[in-house]
């Protein structure tokens, strides 16, 4: 795992970009995995500036998110479709059908994961796959315990991701109580994994993210296997290591 220390939030989203861009640039269509949650935002922001500045076109990219909530259309304010508009697609040049995300609203829910999996393959997979960190180590919405080789599946959310969660909605009991999630098998399957991790809340997670041992009870300690990690971090986060 390749670490990048930084001062903070700002050098990190910069940072992440950095890496984005060079993707995009180097090849004539990549395959980008996203995220979403707090800490990806300033590097979407990031991302649509260089857009802005004419540095970067998404034309040719195709976007797979990782997650999404469970019986949340994609026109309510709190589903992650709404969010990678508002944070993101609706500002740069990214073709509408080129930018997938599991349809967290269908009647068959089990259909439409296995339908995710087949369409990241036909794609060719992820090229670079943005992850964030959940406290208790969960990527995507994997929560800990998740088999290392599931793919796109229906979860139920931990109470301490709900928690983790709920400031986005009116109450807890909004927060929805399954999600989808590509599977901790598929994102080993990206070609490149970028990790993002801010803040002294996450200080402990980044510390059994890098010294833990590899177990299914913390998911994000299987990247300590992949090939092509690379773990950017603020000081604050890095302060218990
Ligand atoms: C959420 C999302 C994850 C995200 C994580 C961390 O539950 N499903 O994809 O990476 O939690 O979120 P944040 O960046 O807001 O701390």
């Amino acid at each position: 795992m390749e670490m990048i220390s930084v001062k903070n939030y700002d050098e990190l989203s910069k940072k992440a970009c950095e890496l984005l861009v060079n993707q995009v640039k180097n090849s004539d269509s990549s395959v980008l995995g996203l995220a979403t949650g707090s800490t990806p935002e300033g590097l979407y922001q990031q991302l649509i500036n260089e857009y802005r500045n004419g540095h970067v076109s998404f034309g040719h990219v195709t976007t797979f998110n990782l997650d999404e909530y469970a019986g949340v259309a994609a026109d309510d304010p709190n589903s992650y479709r709404y969010y990678m508009n508002e944070k993101f697609f609706n500002h740069i040049d990214l073709p509408d059908e080129q930018a997938y995300l599991p349809p967290g609203d269908a009647v068959d829910l089990e259909k439409e994961c296995h339908d995710y999996e087949t369409l990241i393959a036909d794609s060719g997979y992820v090229d670079l796959q943005v992850l964030g960190l959940g406290l208790n180590g969960h990527i995507g919405f994997n929560e800990p315990g998740t088999p290392f080789d599931s793919r796109t599946h229906v979860v139920e959310l931990d109470e301490s991701t709900r928690e983790a969660n709920a400031r986005f909605f009116p109450s807890i009991d909004d927060v929805p109580k399954k999600a989808l999630t590509m599977g901790i098998g598929t994102i080993m399957e990206s070609r490149q994994v970028v990790l993002l991790v801010s803040g002294s809340k996450k200080a402990d997670a980044v510390k059994q993210l890098v010294h833990g041992k590899v177990t299914e009870d913390f998911p994000a300690s299987i990247l300590q296997k992949h090939q092509n990690v690379t773990l950017i971090t603020d000081e604050a986060a890095l302060s218990k290591l």
